[in-house]
This record gives C-alpha cells, sequence and structure tokens, in this order.
C-alpha cells in the first residue's frame, strides 16, 4: 500500500537509485516511466514525477523546472534514502500486528486507539519525538500528502498499513467522512490507527472534527502538536514573523476562496488595517485578489511580499515581491501549491541561511 497512487504515471528522474525507485513504484501500484529530459512531451497522462535519492542535481533541477512549467506535482526524494525498502519486517514489540500476521482479525473486544498526529512541513526532521514515536506503534496510517510522507512509507515497509487520505486542491479528494470512518472501523478492530497530517493538526486541519468522530464513536483518540507551516516555512526561508520595534501584531488566514466570495469568512478591511505580519496559506491561486483587495482597503502597495514553495523540502523555493506586485509575480513565476504567503515590513529582512 502506498501514498504513490495506484495506476499513477510516474516520470521517473535518472540516479544512481532509479532502479530501485522504480521496483518501489511498480510494488506500489504505480507505472514508472523514464525522464528524458526537457525535451520529455507534456503532462498528458503525466501524474507525478518522481526524484529519487542520489539524483543529480542538474537532472533534478531540470525535471523540477518541467514539472513546474506543466504543473504536474513532484516527489523530491533527494536526502531521503530508500533504505530497508524491500521486504515487511515486523516491528519489535508489537508482535501479531505487523509483517507476516498485517491483515489479520485482532481479537473481538479490543478497542485500538486514534492518534492525529502533527507531521510538521514535509522535512522527516521537523516531526516531534512524540509523532515519530506514535508511527513506529501505528498498525495502521492514514496520511495525507503533505509532510512528512517518508516517513509514512518507512513505517509502511516495516509492516504498517498506509493508507492515502490525501485531499489534492482541484483535483482527487478523499471526504472527510470516509476518512472519520477508516479512523473508527479502524480502531474498532483494535488498531493503533496514526492519523498523519502535515503541519499541526489544528491549524486548517479539520482535526477538531477527526476529533469528534471518534468521540461520537467511543474511540479513544489524542492528538500530538506539530509544527505548523505558519512559521516553519517563513523560518526555513530566514524569514523572521516578528522583529521587535517592527511589528506588534502576527495573523494567519486562509486564502483558499476569493475575498469577494460569499464564501469568505475573513474580514479584509481588518487585514488590510492592520500594520504587522499577515501570513497566507491556500492561498497561491487568489493571491492577486487577496493582494488587490488589501491594497484596495488601504495597505501600503510598497508592503514586502515573499512566497515560500515547498517549505523545508529540497525544492523549497523563495521568491519576493511587493504587495503591489504579488499576483503578477505569482503568476509569471509559476508558484505552485503549496506555499506560504508573508505579507509585512517583517517580509522585507530575510536572512540568508547556509
Ligand atoms: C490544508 S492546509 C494545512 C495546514 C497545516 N495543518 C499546517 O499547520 O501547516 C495546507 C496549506 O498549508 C501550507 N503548507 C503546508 N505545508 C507546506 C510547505 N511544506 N510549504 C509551504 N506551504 C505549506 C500551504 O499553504 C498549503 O496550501
Amino acid at each position: 500500500m502506498s501514498l504513490v497512487l495506484a495506476g499513477v504515471t510516474v516520470l521517473l528522474v535518472d540516479g544512481p537509485e532509479t532502479a530501485l525507485a522504480a521496483d518501489l513504484l511498480r510494488e506500489q501500484g504505480a507505472v514508472p516511466v523514464n525522464w528524458g529530459g526537457h525535451g520529455t512531451d507534456g503532462p498528458e497522462g503525466i501524474g507525478l514525477v518522481r526524484i529519487p535519492a542520489g539524483a543529480a542535481a542538474d537532472r533534478a533541477a531540470e525535471a523540477l523546472e518541467w514539472a513546474r512549467r506543466h504543473g504536474v506535482p513532484v516527489d523530491d526524494r533527494r536526502g531521503v534514502p530508500d533504505h530497508g525498502a524491500h521486504g515487511a519486517h515486523a516491528v519489535p514489540g508489537k508482535p501479531g500486528a505487523h509483517g507476516e500476521d498485517a491483515g489479520a482479525e485482532e481479537p473481538a473486544g479490543t478497542t485500538g486507539e486514534v492518534i492525529l498526529v502533527g507531521g510538521g512541513p514535509g522535512d522527516p526532521g521537523l516531526i516531534t519525538v512524540a509523532g515519530a514515536r506514535a508511527l513506529e506503534s501505528a498498525d495502521v496510517i492514514l496520511a495525507d500528502h503533505l509532510g512528512p510522507v517518508s516517513l509514512a512509507e518507512e513505517a509502511a515497509r516495516r509492516g504498517a498499513e498506509l493508507i492515502d487520505v490525501a485531499k489534492i486542491p482541484y483535483s482527487r479528494q478523499v471526504s472527510q467522512d470516509r476518512i472519520n470512518e477508516l479512523m473508527v472501523d479502524n480502531a474498532r478492530k483494535g488498531r493503533t490507527v496514526v492519523r498523519l497530517k502535515g503541519g499541526d493538526p489544528f491549524i486548517f486541519g479539520r482535526g477538531f472534527e477527526e476529533i469528534e468522530a471518534c468521540t461520537a464513536a467511543g474511540i479513544p483518540v489524542r492528538v500530538i502538536p506539530g509544527v505548523t507551516s505558519m512559521t516553519a516555512a517563513p523560518a526555513a526561508a530566514g524569514l523572521s514573523l516578528t522583529h521587535r520595534g517592527l511589528n506588534h501584531d502576527l495573523t494567519l488566514v486562509s486564502g483558499h476562496v476569493p475575498p469577494d466570495s460569499p464564501k469568505s469568512l475573513v474580514n479584509w478591511d481588518a487585514c488590510a488595517k492592520m500594520t504587522g505580519t499577515l501570513v497566507l496559506i491556500m492561498a497561491v491561486k487568489n493571491a492577486g485578489a487577496i493582494a488587490a483587495t488589501l491594497i484596495d482597503r488601504g495597505r501600503d502597495a510598497a508592503t514586502p511580499a515573499v512566497v515560500v514553495e515547498n517549505a523545508s523540502t529540497p525544492s523549497q523555493r523563495v521568491t519576493t515581491a511587493t504587495l503591489g506586485t504579488l499576483g503578477e509575480t505569482v503568476r509569471s513565476t509559476g508558484v505552485r501549491s503549496p506555499a506560504v504567503i508573508v505579507i509585512g515590513d517583517a517580509a522585507g529582512r530575510t536572512a540568508h541561511l547556509c
């Protein structure tokens, strides 16, 4: 079982671990095809670009650029070796739940538990120690595509069942009801269920709804907080959201609906009047409309803006603009989700990190 969707055609960049990566992809039900460089045709039929561990920097850069141009998501594994890739192993201390016995029914009458784990922004090193331990103890992992996907896949190679419940923007969506059902049904079979989420479960993560579904079904549930992309993305880009003497407020806004939508719950007038830092998530598509609204309602067009894509992963990219140029910059540079946008004077001071 894999996060890579069964039947998806995956463009595989060449490198020392390409053959291993191709085998893994086939095991996961995907169809790997070899990357042919810049001359590769358009994205028809291609669902993912995979950059295996050890891929040469120039090949990876070419592939990233190709993927960006064609709007195809990238699974960049540089720095995440596919060690221990073949074969499922029993997890010490959990007899009967993994390995050869995986899939066997647990004794009736025992109830498992659900653990909501905030996985952080993507770098496997940015999950908490408690979160990593929970993954080690999991019989079943329900995972999103954001967050430390490689850790979930490692747990699957050790024998945990991995279920892909990603909600991909403007693409395939697993309904929240189905996710709730999977958590409850698996816990009722006595399993330890880890619901692995990107960032923190309670920041635009529907974590509370999942807790309610568990408690309504009488399933024990706990939460392990995660490092939210709201703070991790700016930090990874060397950007401090607050500066002494510069700002005393910090606001997080979801930009998944445009400001003029009747569905918007954001007080855009208030946002425009604030002088501190504004952080937008899920705002790539509506960045231009949001910037125009903020300027229209009083925020200075010269206010610095910084966009951080794929924060904490090898494909992280940082793009600078002003509020006035944000929409055009996002468009012309081909910014893609996931991205965090920081607006405010604090965004004008980005440190050069090594
Ligand atoms: C559904 S929200 C989930 C937020 C998550 N619960 C958190 O605390 O980070 C998804 C949005 O988070 C942001 N995001 C998550 N991971 C990111 C990353 N590695 N780099 C940039 N933005 C990220 C993007 O704005 C993305 O559209």
